[in-house]
């Protein structure tokens, strides 16, 4: 079966996480990755974390599949003129690298375009343009200062930092989509074009309900789905709702069966509007109905906090799946609060390729999420990561160096 990006060669000299996400996503969806590492560590990550002596780490794997790995010293004039036949042969650079390191290296845009007009040069930086633009940035600092860690956590605790790596992984997913319009802009125009993503702008945008209640909140000086509301006073920015939606459709996380040992024995609760007589049925309040208390959307945000407590009463006396199993009855919009060892053990996940067991040659077995995207016409086969160097001779080859030339280039350290 072909794929939707047969033919496109990408020159990813990424590392770390973020870069990596967004390439491991053009490779799945069938792009040639050329994954260009440091001659002996190759990208860090390969030894970060280490559940296994001498394998590459789960960090590494993870990222890095269907790529293929070159190692190439790119600082030595004889690596840069490899470098320099690779950008003349692939459609698409993917970097992110701290502010400068490509300029320092020698490969402006300018430079990059006379090489290859229709190269496109998708890069990953902490901060766009601005005072931030030169600082080196990781995953929590993206999440600070692109507005999600002052909105997250309980009202009376510091900011917090997700689990969800939005700033990271977050930030390579916007830069795919980059990629992939401007490849298509290209097909018009013939040229290629820089690409930037910033940390703090995509975490941003995954935060743009917050950006919302913050003109909500200058204007009327109350929100009204967020637990401060009615007894606490609201300052002049977006307070941390804890659990609370603050969205349009009221919702929180409720005890289930069990919550005394096990930390994940909880529900997402979700008590919208259509379903809310479902909702009074289930936990047995059925004069809630028609209260002119509780009636109304408007008129239960003024009860939220005993509305959820009486709803946590009955999700306590059942499991989180057999609340889901009676919700679902309903319609009642709910969700079980997994573990990532549910998550794991979870069948239909392993059916529908989102989680996949990967055999390596060094590490054997192990788990990794899969092409979250899934498209009928261009499917996903997930291949294990490159070793350090794996495909260093193949490519070399491919770019027309010979034998001799190769082996040279080895002697002097430059692959
Ligand atoms: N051959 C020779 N040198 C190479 C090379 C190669 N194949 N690949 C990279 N290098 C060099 C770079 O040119 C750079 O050299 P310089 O500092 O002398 O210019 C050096 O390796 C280190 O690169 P750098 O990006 O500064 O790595 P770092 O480990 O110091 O910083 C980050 C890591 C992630 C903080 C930084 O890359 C960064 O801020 N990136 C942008 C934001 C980002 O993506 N952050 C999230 C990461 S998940």
């Amino acid at each position: 079966m072909s794929k939707a990006l047969d033919g496109v060669r990408i020159l990813d000299f990424t590392h770390v996480q973020s870069g990596p996400t967004c390439t491991q996503l053009l490779a799945w969806f069938g792009a040639d990755v050329i994954k260009v590492e440091k001659s002996g560590d190759g990208d860090a990550t390969r030894a970060q974390l280490r559940d296994i002596p001498h394998a590459d780490s789960l960090y590494f794997t993870m990222l890095n599949h269907n790529k293929r790995s070159v190692t190439l010293d790119t600082k030595k004039p004889k690596g840069k003129a490899v470098l320099e036949k690779l950008i003349k042969t692939c459609d698409v650079m993917v970097e992110n690298f701290a502010p400068g390191a490509l300029d320092r290296m020698g490969f402006t845009w300018e430079r990059i375009q006379e090489l290859n007009p229709r190269m496109i040069v998708a890069s990953v930086k902490g901060f766009g343009p601005g005072p931030y633009e030169l600082c080196k940035v990781y995953e929590n600092v993206a999440q600070c200062a692109g507005g999600s860690a002052s909105t997250t956590g309980f009202p009376d605790g510091p900011p917090m930092v997700t689990g969800a790596q939005i700033g990271d992984s977050g930030t390579g997913l916007h830069l795919a989509l980059g990629i992939v319009a401007a490849l298509y802009q290209r097909n018009s125009t013939g040229r290629g074009q820089k690409v930037l993503a910033a940390m703090q702008d995509s975490v941003l945008n995954l935060c743009r309900v917050k950006l919302r209640d913050q003109q909500r909140l200058e204007r009327t000086g109350v929100m009204k789905e967020y637990p401060q509301y009615p007894d606490e006073h609201f300052g002049n920015a977006v307070p941390r709702a804890g659990n609370a939606s603050g969205g349009g459709q009221p919702g929180s996380i409720l005890k289930c069966k069990g919550w005394e040992t096990d930390p994940n024995a909880y529900i997402y609760f979700i008590t919208q509007a259509a379903v809310w007589p479902a909702v009074c049925k289930v936990i047995g309040e059925e004069s809630w109905i028609d209260d002119a208390a509780y009636a109304t959307p408007g008129a239960r945000l003024l009860h939220l906090k005993p509305i959820f407590a009486r709803i946590e009463q009955w999700t306590k006396t059942k499991d989180k799946f057999e609340v889901m199993e009676i919700l679902n009855q309903y319609d009642i919009p709910c969700g079980p609060i997994l573990s990532m060892k549910e998550i794991a053990e979870e069948p239909s996940l392993r059916e529908t390729g989102t989680i996949v067991e990967i055999d390596h040659p060094v590490r054997g077995k192990y788990l990794t999420v899969g092409n979250p995207i899934k498209m009928s016409d261009s499917k996903t086969e997930v291949t294990r990561s490159p070793l350090l160097g794996e495909h260093t001779d193949e490519v070399m080859m491919q770019l027309g160096y010979s034998r001799e030339e190769i082996d040279e280039l080895r002697a002097d350290g430059i692959i």
